[in-house]
């Protein structure tokens, strides 16, 4: 079997000891935060200092946005000025990487709130090792989903070339897991504008109570899509419209002035299945595919800098108003910013002063508690 060129990858996380022994604090230390949370420090310090002043199970939606594990450092572009933000350098030994985020992937599930879940951005670096850990620690059960989201701007570099070694990478990976199995959510809905359209009433799925008679047959095999009752409404409340009202309103506003509850069902005679009414929409449900919105935004000068599309999409669907929500790796502070936007209590830490100088200026007035551990 193939071994891992730096093994053991696993065992060695395994071996990891980031207990809350050496974090005996002051009682000057321990602070009661109402406000907003802005935290200057190594983030395994920042949790443990969250973990002992309050928050323990408290934090309802954890965003992280880590190093890549790209082998690459990241600066912060200003008119003036270019600054060093970070490094994701780790000398090619995942183990090194492995060995900073295990510890404060396991910390951040200790803060998580019982309803609460955890999306952690990445790429092809090192999501699929990632995914592994975050398995073990949150447990397979609570994996929600691997969400596509799309990269920055960069551009497909591969035309100049005459013959090419692989295909451009557009696309990152957001991991979803929640704490535990039970949580649930509202419906994912985004706004759309999906036009009123007919489909067929007969679907191929195999059940035969379905297979009642309207217009005078019953299908064969497969089935019609709704009950009985509900299909001869449907189709009563077509042929009343059809004989009295289509000469004056096209469907979609006679079902406006109805009250937008009328279903329906007809059966036109080049059509082999009747077809019943999809009314139009201005939302739909999104699947783990957002190529609909950008994940990269350029607007502070800091290289890494996540949209606020993004964010406040994630924030917007998977946590309520006044809830807690936290990026303990904040970079330029996107997820504190939607989340201020969206009513909701936010927490961000960062060990890179670059960085927090950008989210500052960001924040502007908003109120928030600043902290340097
Ligand atoms: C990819 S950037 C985050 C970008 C951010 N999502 C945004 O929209 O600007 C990663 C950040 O993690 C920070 N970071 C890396 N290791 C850290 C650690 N151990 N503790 C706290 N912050 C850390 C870096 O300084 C960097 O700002």
């Amino acid at each position: 079997m193939r071994q891992f060129r730096n093994t053991p990858i696993r065992q060695s996380w395994k071996k990891r000891e980031f207990d809350l022994e050496p974090l005996v604090v002051s009682r000057t230390q321990t602070k009661v935060h109402d406000e907003n949370l802005l935290i200057l420090a190594d983030n395994l310090k920042a949790m443990k200092y969250l973990l002992l002043n309050g928050f323990k199970e408290k934090i309802d939606l954890v965003y992280i946005d880590p190093p890549f594990y790209s082998g690459a450092s990241y600066y912060h572009r200003a008119s003036k000025r270019t600054d060093l933000a970070f490094k994701d350098t780790w000398s090619n030994q995942v183990n090194l990487y492995m060995n900073m985020i295990y510890p404060r992937l396991s910390l951040i599930r200790s803060l998580l709130s019982r309803e609460g879940s955890i999306f952690v951005h990445l790429d092809w670096h090192a999501s699929h090792y990632v995914k592994i850990a975050m398995d073990e620690i949150f447990g397979i059960e609570n994996f929600r989903n691997e969400i596509i989201v799309k990269r920055g701007r960069k551009k497909n570099l591969l035309y100049q070339f005459e013959k090419v070694d692989r295909m451009h990478t557009a696309n990152d990976i957001i991991l979803w897991y929640s704490k535990y199995p039970s949580t649930k959510f509202c419906k994912p809905l985004v706004p759309a504008d999906l036009k009123s359209k007919w489909m067929s009433f007969w679907s191929n799925t195999n059940r035969p109570t379905m297979r009642y008679s309207i217009f005078g047959s019953a299908p064969q095999r497969g089935q019609w899509k709704w009950s009985k009752e509900r299909a001869n409404k449907a189709i009563q409340n077509y042929e009343l419209y059809a004989k009295k009202y289509e000469m004056n309103y096209p469907l979609e506003e006679y079902w406006e002035k109805q009250g937008r509850i009328l279903e329906f069902i007809r059966k036109r005679s080049t059509v082999k299945y009747p077809e019943y009414w999809i009314p139009p929409k201005t939302r739909k449900i999104i699947d783990n595919l957002w190529l609909d919105i950008e994940s990269y935004n350029y607007s502070t000068g800091f290289s890494t800098e996540k949209h606020n599309a993004l964010l406040e999409r994630i924030i917007g669907l998977f946590s309520i108003p006044n809830s807690i929500v936290s990026d303990l790796f904040c970079g330029s502070g996107t997820a504190l910013v939607a989340a201020e936007k969206m009513g909701r209590r936010w927490i961000g830490c960062d060990s890179s002063e670059v960085a927090l100088s950008v989210v500052k200026e960001r924040l502007g007035k908003t109120r928030y508690d600043f902290v340097t551990l």
